[in-house]
């Protein structure tokens, strides 16, 4: 068969059909709807080793059976679930979808299912057009704000962000000395999963826990070795530490209010002290990569941005620190090591 010389054709010739790419691209939400839906229902959790029909799972989750099954057959097809013999069993993909599983993703799924992230999504013609975030011309008073009003959400939230760390944080772990330290801050740590972590590889360290009032609340990992601070790092004063961890703060803000957060720590911090960022770090090339997802979740929901090294190097250097050195944790995320000067 004599082939036409178009891009389209060439692009069939070597495998991908641009066809497909567009259509599998523009669909691509119905399965992320689907995953959302399962993980709100708790299929995962119906469902244990022995598989199940569709039947038998909507009667225990609430769910219409046609429709249940027919959302699990989409997503077995993107090796979530299995179908065995016209029943539903686990892939491996979707026992991490129980609230049991030690390396539970539910509240990540669910987390992009949320009304805050989902319905700003629909809005992301707004950031397109203006270079603003779209989420505050749904809901005004911004994902913070909302959190501290909507207890389930937050703790959905913080849930996820303890479950997309978990990889970073063995990253971080396994590239960084921390047993140097007296005293190490986890500035917007969240829950304290990382603190607590690098806290039982530096045993001789101590902690700071600094993040707004409502997670502080909810975080139950004081120790006599983990304290909690809670504030607003643009108006309250930090601790005195001589390590601070900052993980994901930066990339949720744009320039400016980033160079305000990184003036306030180097305030509190002592000369000497070290400013560890850990960031995924926008690659040079041109490839599919993690951060290019995050960086669009940054601008549509926060206005914020992902940064690559040198962005990064920058906002440090204008905020009274001296860049060291940017470390890849081969775990999807580099720490950024600077010294307050
Ligand atoms: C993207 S999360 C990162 C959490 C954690 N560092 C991690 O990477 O898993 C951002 C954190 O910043 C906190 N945060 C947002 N605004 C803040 C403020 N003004 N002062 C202190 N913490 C803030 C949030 O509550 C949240 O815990």
């Amino acid at each position: 068969m004599e082939t036409k010389e178009t891009p389209e054709a060439r692009a069939v010739e070597n495998g991908a059909n641009p066809f497909d790419t567009l259509w599998n691209m523009a669909t691509g939400y119905c399965v992320s709807r689907c995953l959302h839906t399962v993980a709100d229902l708790g299929i995962a959790d119906a469902l244990d080793d022995s598989p199940r029909t569709a039947d038998d799972l909507a009667d225990s989750v609430g769910a219409d059976a046609d429709a249940l099954s027919r959302i699990l057959r989409l997503l077995a097809s993107h090796g979530v679930f299995e179908v065995r013999g016209g029943m539903f069993g686990h892939s491996e993909a979707s026992r991490m979808l129980r609230e049991d599983h030690p390396r539970s993703m539910r509240d990540h799924a669910r987390m992009w299912g949320m009304p805050v992230f989902w319905r700003s999504f629909d809005a992301m013609g707004h950031s397109a057009r203006t270079g603003f975030p779209a989420m505050p011309e749904v809901f005004p008073e911004g994902l913070w704000a909302r959190f501290a009003e909507h207890p389930e959400e937050a703790r959905v939230f913080n849930g996820a962000m303890v479950a997309k760390a978990r990889g970073a944080i063995m990253g971080v772990l396994a590239s960084y000395d921390f047993s140097n330290f007296h005293t190490i801050g986890d500035i917007g740590g969240g829950s304290g999963h990382l603190l607590r972590a690098v806290l039982d590889a530096a045993p001789e360290a101590r902690g700071v826990l600094f993040d707004l009032p409502h997670v502080i609340e909810e975080a139950s990992v004081a120790s006599e070795r983990l304290s909690l601070r809670a504030g607003d790092f643009f108006r309250d004063e930090l601790p005195e530490c001589d390590a601070y961890l900052l993980m994901e703060i930066i990339h949720d803000w744009d320039d400016e209010k980033s160079v305000a957060i990184l003036r306030a720590v180097r305030k509190a911090a002592p000369a000497g002290a070290k400013v560890l960022l850990v960031e995924s770090i926008v690659p040079d090339d041109s490839g599919p990569d993690r951060s290019k997802t995050l960086d669009i979740v940054m601008l549509t929901l926060l206005g914020g941005k992902q940064r690559t090294q040198k962005e990064y190097e920058e906002l440090l250097e204008k905020s009274g620190f001296a860049f060291r050195r940017e470390i890849d944790t081969g775990a999807g995320v580099s720490i950024l090591e600077a010294e307050a000067v």
